[in-house]
């Protein structure tokens, strides 16, 4: 019995640990983008969270990639994708939107604080200005800056079809459990015929409480095993 209490006061304090290290949301996470900037941006940035990507007007409609998206379309045309799979299928021939939201401050050149409509009044200009007057951009370390030198290739494969079967692929309405609102692999799916993986198909960019913004913690490989059946 008192063992069993133990176990369980210990259990509560782990979980409680658990919790305040990660939480859901934007707030306390590497995708609190304000917490790195100088006194001029916070300013400029209102210390707003969600203005670095979102805006509630005047979005960037062009780009299909996320929704009422605050950045400007990332220029970068020049990636090198990962190419053709064992499977023989190959990837698209550049980046798709919903990749390129990442890639837009992920490539490690892209200004972080680049945006179109600044909060406030009288802060819209459709080709980007920098929140606080000044660039800010990413360490170039090679696992953040993710296409760093345009390199796509040693990376897993992006702006690729779900052919279920391929890759031990499982069926595109396979449940997935503990993937958060994810329900199904065909709500991981992205691009103009959501039938492809991108990076928000492994990543959830305002979930830190799997840490790395992942979909779902990757222990004992679950984040894999979600689509590959290996
Ligand atoms: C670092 C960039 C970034 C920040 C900061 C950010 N978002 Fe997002 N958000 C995205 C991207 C990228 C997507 C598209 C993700 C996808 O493909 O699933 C998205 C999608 C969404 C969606 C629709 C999909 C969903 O998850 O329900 C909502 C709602 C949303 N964001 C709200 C917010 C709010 C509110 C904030 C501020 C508290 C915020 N976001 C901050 C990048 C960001
Ligand atoms: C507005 C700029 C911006 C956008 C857009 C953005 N990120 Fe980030 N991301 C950052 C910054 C800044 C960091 C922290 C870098 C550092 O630690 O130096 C970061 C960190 C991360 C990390 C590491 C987290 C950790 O705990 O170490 C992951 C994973 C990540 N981002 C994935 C994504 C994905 C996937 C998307 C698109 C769905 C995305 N990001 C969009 C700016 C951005
Ligand atoms: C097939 C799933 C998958 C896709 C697609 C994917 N990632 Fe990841 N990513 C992961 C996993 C899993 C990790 C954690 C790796 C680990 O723990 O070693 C990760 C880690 C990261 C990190 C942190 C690396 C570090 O060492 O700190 C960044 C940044 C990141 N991803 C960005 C991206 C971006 C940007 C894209 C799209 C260009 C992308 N990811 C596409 C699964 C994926
Ligand atoms: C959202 C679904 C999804 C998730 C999650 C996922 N993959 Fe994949 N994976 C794919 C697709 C789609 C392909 C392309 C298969 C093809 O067409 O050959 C692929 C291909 C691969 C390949 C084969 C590449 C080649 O050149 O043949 C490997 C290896 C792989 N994935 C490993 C992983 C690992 C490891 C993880 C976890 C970190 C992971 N995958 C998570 C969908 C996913």
């Amino acid at each position: 019995m008192k063992t069993r209490n133990l176990f369980l006061a210990a259990t509560v304090i782990l979980a409680i640990g658990a919790s305040s290290a990660f939480a859901y949301g934007v707030k306390g996470s590497k995708h609190e983008l304000i917490a790195g900037a100088d006194a001029n941006e916070r300013a400029a940035a209102n210390n707003e969270l969600c203005v670095y990507c979102h805006t509630p007007h005047a979005a960037n409609s062009e780009f299909k990639g996320a929704p009422i998206w605050n950045k400007p379309t990332p220029t970068n045309t020049s990636f090198q994708m990962y190419g053709t799979t064992l499977a023989g299928n190959t990837t698209e021939s550049s980046v798709g939107d919903a990749s390129k939201a990442c890639l837009s401050c992920h490539d490690g050149v892209s200004g972080l604080n680049a945006v179109i409509n600044g909060p406030g009044s009288g802060n819209y200009d459709p080709n980007g200005s920098y929140l606080g007057g000044t660039k800010r951009t990413m360490a170039l370390v090679e696992n953040l800056a993710i296409g760093m030198r345009n390199d796509l290739t040693n990376d897993h494969p992006i702006g690729i079809i779900y052919n279920p079967g391929d890759a031990g692929l499982k069926p595109i309405d396979t449940t997935l459990t503990n993937w958060g609102a994810n329900k199904t692999i065909a709500s991981l799916l992205r691009g103009p015929d959501k039938n492809r993986v991108e990076c928000g198909s492994c990543h959830d960019p305002h979930n830190s409480d799997t840490g790395l913004f992942l979909r779902t913690n990757n222990a004992g490989s679950a984040l894999c095993l979600g689509c590959h059946d290996k």
